[in-house]
């Protein structure tokens, strides 16, 4: 085997790339996340369907259900339900009388994540919306507040979901969106796409909202360098 080069005996850290990071991943999960028969089904069942491959990790699903316990959600929101694989890991979040309501544009994804959440027992506590997002949440009564929203939909749309959140969200409830720093392509001034705009758009107006206080958190591992916005509602 080469030699590593050191300078004054220390390895040099090299530059890593996706299969590092998968890797990476893969070695952190072996300790802290156990084999899960239920979520791999829910994945092979999305893969042989057809849905893209476009959940959180495993690593990620893991940070949203810690999330939840830690706040002991009651009322979940997610927005984006693809086969329910991020719906599976929020939901076991939930005590027994726990709900969560996942919105979904695309009906054969809805019907996936049915199939996905039935097989992991929480058809009970979770309830598949189909529909465009934005009108969904338009219609939630404001009355009956949400501990934690999650927003993984269509990426052009975050500032509209961002708005609607706010109002849906509990003084002190969480609102989490998913693939704000895309390979850190979202704060290159070249990079222009449609879906780097609408995590901008929500930058900007998040820039001095005193309704809520937030931060990014930037995730690397099996599924790249991407991240989340984390926000408490004030
Ligand atoms: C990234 S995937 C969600 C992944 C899922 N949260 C997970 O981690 O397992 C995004 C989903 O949002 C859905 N979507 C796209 N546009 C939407 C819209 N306008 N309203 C609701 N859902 C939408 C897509 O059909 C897709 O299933």
């Amino acid at each position: 085997m080469a030699q590593q080069p050191t300078i004054q005996g220390k390895q040099i850290p090299k530059a890593t790339d996706t299969q590092d990071w998968a890797r990476s991943d893969r070695y952190h999960n072996s300790f802290l996340i156990p084999e899960d028969p239920v979520l791999d089904a829910a994945l092979k069942n999305s893969a042989t369907n057809g849905l893209p491959e476009i959940a959180v990790s495993t690593a990620q699903g893991k940070y949203l259900y810690l999330q939840a316990r830690s706040i002991q959600a009651k009322r979940i929101l997610e927005v984006g339900t693809l086969g329910g694989y991020s719906t599976i890991w929020l939901g076991r979040s939930l005590p027994a009388d726990g709900e969560i309501i996942t919105l979904e544009i695309n009906s054969k994804h809805a019907k996936v994540a049915e199939e996905n959440l039935s097989n992991a027992g929480l058809s009970s506590r979770c309830k598949v919306v189909v529909g465009p997002g934005h009108e969904s949440m338009t219609k939630l009564p404001s009355e009956n507040k949400f501990d934690l929203i999650f927003i993984d939909a269509d990426k052009p749309s975050n500032l509209k979901y961002f708005i609607e959140a706010k109002r849906l969200i509990k003084k002190g409830g969480v609102i989490i969106v998913d693939n704000v720093v895309r390979f850190g392509r979202v704060a290159d001034p070249e990079q222009t796409d449609a879906n780097i705009e609408g995590v901008r758009s929500l930058l900007n107006a998040l820039k001095g909202d005193q309704d809520v206080d937030a931060t990014t958190i930037a995730t690397v591992g099996e599924k790249g360098y991407d991240g989340f916005i984390y926000a408490i509602r004030n």
